[in-house]
């Protein structure tokens, strides 16, 4: 069903959140009609017939009660469980989905694809297939909206938030920001292309780049991180071959799974989880590499798989793992 006045549906999940809305306007719209129909109707069949007619008293009437607290609980139990199924669905993102990185600044949408292409208020998606957007702030807190998705998600500085779509209809949709971050946060929109398959290969393939894993090594080899972080593990600090996805133990007991997030964490602030049997030499790489370069890295990182990588559609190039010691 579409609504002139809605957004149109364009991804999987904006039916199943258009349904929901429906059946809220419908219960809200329902008991609006019948309380004005029951404040009318009482209003006339029980007026004051004359100036000394006394009221009847009415004591409780258990029935009423028992009614009028068990519907509204039954159909607010129902809005619950619809909802919540709705909101797990948006918040789990499929195995299968290819991942993009967006990066929020004031006042711009920066998004990165694996294969190394970069947009700038503009995101190009293929159709029929789930989209993972890793996203992070450089400054304030944003808010990830296309309303053609039914997607919102909040994108906050100094840690990864993540979505996931899966458009249906090629088309070109609103992008916007919906927090309030500043002076030009109405200016902070773009738009979002979602394109045949086809398509959307040609317009990957359009512009000469390195994916984000090549740009990471590069600059894991920039930033000198290779001279520690040695492929044989034979370095001061830990190998990160097949580190991506692993649990770490991490000194002074327990444990932590080595997502993007953790990832993350211990370029800038290396210090907060050290790895066990390491002593806490790495230096923060705080605010010499941006979020665009930390993504990079992470991708570097999760290349560095001792098994081929599953989330590349395309072979990879060899993996600059083992830089030799003259690269330094
Ligand atoms: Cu960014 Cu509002």
């Amino acid at each position: 069903m579409q609504i002139p006045l809605f957004p149109e549906q364009a991804s999987t999940i904006s039916v199943e959140v258009d349904r929901l809305l429906y059946f809220l306007v419908a219960v809200s719209v329902f008991f609006t009609l019948l309380i004005f129909a029951a404040i009318f109707y009482f209003a006339i069949r029980y007026r004051r017939r004359s100036e000394t007619e006394l009221p009847q008293h009415v004591h409780g009437g258990l029935t009423l009660e028992v009614v009028w607290t068990v519907i509204p609980f039954g159909i607010t139990m129902v809005m619950f469980a619809w909802g919540a199924s709705i909101f797990f669905t948006e918040s789990r993102p499929p195995d299968d989905a290819m991942q993009i990185y967006v990066v929020g600044k004031q006042w711009m949408w920066k998004l990165q694809h694996m294969e190394g292409n970069r947009e700038i208020n503009e995101l190009h998606i293929p159709i029929n297939r789930s989209v993972k957007l890793t996203m992070t702030s450089e400054d304030v807190i944003h808010s990830f909206f296309v309303p053609a998705f039914r997607t919102k998600q909040d994108v906050v500085p100094g840690r990864y938030t993540t979505t996931w779509f899966k458009a249906t209809k090629p088309g070109k949709y609103h992008l916007f920001c919906a927090e309030y971050c500043g002076t030009n946060h109405s200016a902070m929109i773009g738009w979002v292309y979602a394109m045949e398959p086809e398509d959307y290969q040609q317009w990957l393939s359009g512009a000469p780049k390195g994916t984000l894993s090549e740009a990471g090594a590069q600059l894991f080899n920039d930033l000198a991180c290779v001279n520690c972080h040695h492929s044989d593990g034979s370095g001061r600090c830990p190998s990160l071959v097949g580190v991506y996805g692993s649990t770490v133990k991490l000194a002074g007991g327990g444990t932590v799974k080595a997502d993007e997030a953790y990832i993350r964490e211990s370029i800038l602030n290396p210090t907060a989880k050290v790895v066990d049997g390491y002593q806490p030499l790495m230096p923060t790489f705080q605010g010499q590499v941006t979020e665009e370069g930390v993504v990079d890295l992470i991708e570097y990182i999760k290349s560095l798989a001792p098994k081929p990588a599953e989330q590349s559609n395309q072979p990879r190039s060899a993996s600059p793992a083992g830089l030799p010691a003259s690269n330094r």
